[in-house]
């Protein structure tokens, strides 16, 4: 007669569990040689239609962020993070002024006021279609 004894019992918990310690090890491998490290952050934003931006404006784009300027010239981007230490500044009536530490900067972009020493950096603006494109490099 084949019993079923008490080591038998023992020996064959051992091996489901060393199997199933096995299984999960290779999936961790598995999870670990697929992991894909965080992409890059976009260095272009298609902000829509060029419609959208009339003559004469000044849009505060959040994504960005940045400030799109429509003069007889055609567009421009100016950057709205702060040269300091990078908070995002807000437009008030008469600068671009930043909440963290008070620095201001005209509508060109230059340092009206510090302890920001450089001025804000322009982006390019690209036409593609009837679409704004913004570059940020
Ligand atoms: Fe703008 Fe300091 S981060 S003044």
């Amino acid at each position: 007669m084949n019993e079923f004894s008490r080591r038998d019992f023992l020996n064959l918990t051992k091996r489901v569990f060393l199997t199933a310690s096995g299984l999960l090890g290779l999936g961790a491998l598995a999870r670990f040689l697929g992991y894909q490290t965080e992409s890059s952050p976009p260095t272009e934003f298609d902000i829509g239609l060029s419609e959208a931006y009339p003559l004469g404006s000044q849009t505060f784009i959040a994504d960005i962020p940045a400030l799109l300027v429509h003069t007889e010239d055609g567009f421009s981007a100016l950057s709205l993070t702060c040269t300091h230490l990078g908070c995002t500044l807000k437009k008030d009536e008469a600068s671009l002024a930043c909440p963290c530490h008070g620095s201001r900067f005209d509508e060109q972009g230059r340092v009206w006021q510090g302890p920001a020493k450089e001025g804000l950096p322009k982006f390019s603006v690209e036409m593609r279609g009837e679409h704004i494109i913004v570059h940020l490099l």
